[in-house]
């Protein structure tokens, strides 16, 4: 399904995307306040939405159904067909998400720490679920099972959801949620930086290319 980026700084947005690896990016209000403090919401979300390709999740947040319904549809008019709105999860929140279903708005159902909750909010329709890696390993507890689980009730239920994989402290957070089912891992720059790098790699390089240039050539 692909790689997202979560990040809310448009030109680290551009660049990563240069490397054509990436189908969508991820933010939320977090990113965004440590990012970005004092920037316009709208301007902010624009600008990434120009430098990317895919759907860009920006997450609510006002906290009752009338506001949650307002803000969604403030944020969706910015991009109809890209901009999906990011629903924390709750009772309110899935009355928002069957509400933005029933209207066709893209949706990232967030802050799912168990399976049960991914399912809820895939039944509701949602059209990704995302499990947050770091967060689930701070209680204490193993996030593979998790995010196995999920995959294996949206497949045997037929249910469309996909899964991002997001909060990610380390590497291994993304080889881990890949190999046990996730569809998205979403990643800060810095490790989607450290999936390139590998010293034997670089040593390698260096090796055939410096016998490249200093080999001898018959006269
Ligand atoms: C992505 O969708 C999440 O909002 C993000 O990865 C959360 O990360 P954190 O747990 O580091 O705040």
């Amino acid at each position: 399904m692909g790689l997202f980026i979560d990040s809310s700084q448009p030109k680290e947005i551009q660049e990563l995307f240069s490397w054509g690896v990436l189908s969508g990016v991820t933010t939320n209000p977090l990113i965004i306040a440590r990012e970005a403090p004092d920037a316009d919401l709208g301007e902010r979300i624009r600008e990434i939405v120009a430098v990317s390709a895919g759907d860009v999740s920006v997450e609510l947040t006002t906290e009752t159904e009338r506001e949650m319904i307002e803000e969604s549809l403030q944020y969706h008019a910015w991009e109809p067909s890209r901009i999906t709105i990011k629903v924390p999860f709750s009772e309110i929140g899935l009355k928002v998400l069957h509400q933005l279903v029933k209207r066709g708005i893209k949706t990232n159902v967030t802050c799912l720490m168990a399976m049960n909750q991914a399912y809820l909010a895939a039944l509701a329709g949602a059209t990704y679920v995302s499990i947050f890696s770091g967060r689930v390993r701070d209680m204490g507890y193993d996030v593979r099972p998790v995010i196995a689980s999920t995959r294996e009730i949206l497949e045997r239920e037929d249910l469309e959801s996909k899964i991002i994989v997001g909060s990610m402290r380390h590497l291994m957070d993304v080889n881990e949620a890949l190999e046990a089912g996730a569809h998205i891992p979403t990643v800060t720059p810095p490790i989607l930086r450290k999936m390139v790098w590998n010293p034997r790699t670089i040593e390698t390089i260096s090796e055939f290319n410096s016998a490249w240039r200093n080999r001898s050539i018959a006269k």
